[in-house]
């Protein structure tokens, strides 16, 4: 996964700022992508079926090692400044540390499994729009991985790379995500979705026609505040909607292998709120098998399709949706040449996404523009994206 040579105005700022603001040049200079989940909402924390993409958008990291144990973190941004000493990285983050909390859990994954202690110097900047929906966490994440790996001259496999990220938001950060996003940003590869089999971790690559499907990313720029709370609670209610199934259907290790007949016939057990979400989980399972199988066919109509419908079941059964994703969704999904829509990450705000015919992308950003600006007399943000590759060393 390494590539030399590449050079992108972030990596080139990255760099220029490592050197005005730690003194010296880098050691490396690494990429690690954000992710989009084309479908498979919340399924990765109830074991199921997700079919996320690696973004050709991401993180940009620069980093090298110190003689001493001081830690210094920075940003493009400025939304980073935290020197901390490597010995004092516990066992879980500071809430004062903001994001630095990310990289902060990656390096102990490192102290941990393979004795670092030396301080390190990074600077980090991107081009994912922070906090809504594309992972810039886990972009975040991989990208200090990678280049960890890379400093320490260590033969990690890449999804062990995986695994390192992802404990270090749940073991460190303390969110209780599912396995996807630090997966499909470690594991990605060009032109490719990920099958990812979240309750045995088994990956498939699917190949996407980018040629004749395009994917148009749209930024609502409404905060998800309230997602951290919200995504812990649909958590819990996920293990509980478990346990009440385990007892009147029988034992089963995850969530989504129950069906939606057997959700279905144990509706007065699990109370209304409990039946929506397990509902969700049983039928999102069998549009990403379908959307699977249409992708792989060149089905790009009845992809569009089951991503809409994905979209319908988090808004009515999961809750997790909101007026402003629900616009652009519904907004997009009657304009011609348009597949399907819905929104990405956790929601509750953050990115909504329209696959649709690559010949109608302006046309649909337009109209899209015009109503949500008419509706919230804000500007939404817009990017196509397509499938880039995994993480990589760029020098
Ligand atoms: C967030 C989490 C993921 C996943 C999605 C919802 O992005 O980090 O693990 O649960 O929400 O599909």
């Amino acid at each position: 996964m390494t590539e030399s040579n590449t050079v992108s105005p972030i990596a080139d700022r990255v760099r220029r700022r490592f050197r005005e603001e730690l003194g010296e040049d880098a050691s490396v200079l690494c990429f690690a992508p954000g992710r989009l989940n084309l479908i498979g909402a919340h399924l990765d924390y109830s074991g199921g079926d997700v079919l996320p993409l690696a973004l050709d958008l991401g993180v940009y990291v620069a980093a090298r090692l110190r003689e001493d144990s001081q830690i210094r973190l920075r940003s493009l941004d400025q939304s980073l400044a935290v020197d901390v000493d490597a010995g004092s990285v516990g066992e879980s983050a500071d809430s004062d540390h903001g994001w630095a909390r990310y990289p902060l859990g990656v390096y102990r994954e490192f102290a941990r499994s393979h004795g670092l202690a030396q301080g390190l110097d990074v600077v980090f900047g991107g081009d994912l729009p922070m906090g809504s929906g594309l992972s810039s966490s886990a972009a975040i994440e991989v990208a200090l991985a990678t280049a960890l790996r890379e400093l320490l001259g260590l033969d990690v496999p890449w999804l062990e790379i995986a695994h390192i990220a992802h404990r270090a938001e749940t073991d460190y950060v303390g969110v209780k995500c599912g396995i996807m996003d630090q997966f499909a940003s470690a594991l990605g590869r060009d032109g490719h979705a990920l099958l990812l089999h979240c309750h045995d971790r088994v990956v498939e690559h699917v190949p996407m026609d980018s040629a004749s499907f395009h994917i148009l990313v749209v930024d609502t720029k409404r905060s998800r505040n309230l997602s951290a709370t919200g995504f812990n609670t649909r958590v819990e209610e996920c293990t509980r909607a478990r346990e009440i199934l385990c007892e009147a259907v029988g034992e089963r290790t995850h969530l989504a292998a129950f069906t939606v007949a057997e959700v279905e016939s144990a509706q007065a057990a699990l109370g209304e709120r409990l039946y929506r979400r397990a509902r969700h989980v049983a039928s999102e399972m069998g549009r990403v098998e379908r959307a699977v199988a249409a992708m792989r066919a060149g089905d790009f109509p009845l992809v569009g399709q089951l991503i809409s419908a994905s979209h319908e079941s988090t808004r009515t059964d999961y809750d997790v949706s909101c007026e402003e994703l629900d616009l652009v969704t519904s907004t997009a999904v009657g304009l011609d040449g348009v597949f399907g829509a819905r929104l990405t990450g956790a929601g509750f705000g953050g990115c909504a996404f329209v696959v649709l015919d690559p010949s109608r992308v302006i046309e649909v950003a337009a109209v899209v523009r015009a109503r949500y600006e008419e509706r919230f007399g804000l500007e939404p943000g817009h990017a196509v994206v397509r499938p880039g590759g995994g993480p990589r060393v760029l020098d």
